[in-house]
């Protein structure tokens, strides 16, 4: 497959500066991805929320709407095949969503999440009491942004401490466009192997963790096949700690750019006003996997044809100035409720959004009582972030502590 549409992800640019250049095109532009395969990008705050809200109608998940995929055009070994044939609930539609959907929230109540706190803050305590032994340079990476969202999702589904690195590296070779096809697709199938693994564990050792829920609920009755009970564990074991981890960062890079609004955080408690800003300001996840037209439909006035692919880039709707004014690429805490996209919007709003601001709030509220004098160890110019266009982040994030508070 060969098109004349511009590339994307474009060599040597940040795919976010490559969106807001097309943005400048139209709010949907078309575009080539890696292997010639063509589709269409949502680019503003209007264009995606239109599409957002016509989800399980006008735009499907279900990889079986798109002909392109099933008629030779695109290769069977195109990379992007292990995430967007996922089999989860992202790639389900209509009811066989809904019940999903329903299962999971059912498990997940806002009750349970803010249950919690607690937990969470004895992690983030011990987390930071390790990085206080590491010293000044410490990775934060490694050492406080990935490890509390892998320790919180994994404790939460009964995933053993020893897993969680493998799961960390699976979840990152996965989502970056680097990665060969051969390995996407072997790393896809030992993932797979795992969670199954996973669920045979919990049925002969329960525990009270979700897994065992859902493994009885399997049982019990007939409202959930082995494949989609893996499936639900792959969606909230993957969604579950990487779009955290990279939040995490994202924030520790907007506060050190931001010295007064990191002032004004500490001064006033306002770190769940940190936590709602990063998420506008700058979005964990680039673009979520595709959807596809039902039929031709007309976005934001720019026509789509049925059985495209279009994906919907998060990460630019947050600092879209047609939505959030000319300031919209500033890191503000004080802004007023923006009613921005960050977890979605309609039916496939994000299930855990609760739990992401919550240990979100505790991680940042605690890692600047404990490190007042807190600084990177790295000219943010230098910060090298995730290969992949659907999530990206800081990998790398040295830091000075300063005096340490108990
Ligand atoms: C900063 C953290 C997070 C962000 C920014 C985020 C963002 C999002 C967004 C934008 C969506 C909608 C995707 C779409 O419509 O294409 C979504 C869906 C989803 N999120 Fe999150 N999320 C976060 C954390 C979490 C956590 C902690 C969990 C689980 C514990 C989770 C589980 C899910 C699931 C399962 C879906 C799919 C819902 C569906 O298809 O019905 N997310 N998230």
């Amino acid at each position: 497959m060969a098109t004349n549409l511009p590339s994307f992800p474009v060599v040597d640019e940040n795919p976010l500066d490559t969106c807001i250049r097309f943005r400048e095109i139209a709010p949907v532009v078309e575009v080539e991805f890696p292997g010639g395969v063509p589709a269409y990008l949502a680019l503003t705050h209007k264009a995606v929320r239109e599409i957002l809200a016509g989800d399980n109608k006008t735009f499907l998940r279900d990889p079986k709407h798109w002909p392109a995929l099933h008629d030779g055009s695109i290769p069977e070994d195109w990379p992007l095949r292990a995430i967007i044939q996922g089999g989860h609930l992202s790639t389900m539609d209509g009811g066989d969503h809904r019940r999903l959907r329903g299962l999971i929230m059912s498990a997940f109540t806002p009750a349970r999440v803010q249950a919690m706190e607690g937990r969470i803050q004895q992690m983030v305590d011990e987390l930071l009491d390790e990085v206080v032994a590491a010293g000044d340079g410490v990775d934060l990476v490694p050492a406080f942004t990935e490890a509390l969202p892998m320790w919180v999702i994994c404790e939460l589904f009964g995933v053993a401490p020893e897993d969680r690195l493998r799961l960390r590296n699976w979840t990152s070779t996965l989502l970056a466009h680097t990665t060969p096809p051969e390995v996407a697709f072997a790393t896809q199938n030992d993932l797979w192997a795992f969670l199954h693994a996973l669920v045979e564990r919990k049925r002969r050792e329960p525990g009270d963790d979700l897994t065992s829920g859902l493994v009885q609920t399997h049982d019990e009755d007939d409202k959930l096949t082995t494949d989609e009970l893996v499936g639900v564990l792959w969606i909230m074991l993957v969604a579950g700690h990487e779009t955290t981890v990279h939040l995490l960062g994202y924030a520790i890079v907007a506060l050190a750019q931001n010295p007064d609004q990191l002032a004004l955080a500490k001064a006033e408690d306002r770190w769940a006003d940190v936590v709602e800003e990063t998420v506008r300001y700058r979005h964990s996840v680039m673009m979520t996997s595709f959807r596809f037209t039902a039929e031709d439909v007309v976005i934001a006035g720019v026509p789509i044809a049925k059985g495209n692919a279009v994906g919907v880039v998060f990460q630019a709707t947050g600092i879209d100035p047609s939505e959030h004014g000319p300031s919209a690429n500033q890191f503000d805490i004080t802004r007023e409720p923006t009613g921005h996209l960050g977890f979605g919007h309609g039916p496939r709003y994000c299930i855990g959004a609760g739990l992401a601001r919550l240990e979100s709030r505790v991680a940042l509220e605690t890692l600047y009582r404990r490190f007042p004098d807190l600084s990177l160890a790295i000219d943010p110019d230098d910060i090298p972030y995730s290969p992949s266009f659907f999530t990206i982040g800081p990998l790398f994030l040295p830091a000075n502590l300063g005096v340490a508070q108990p």
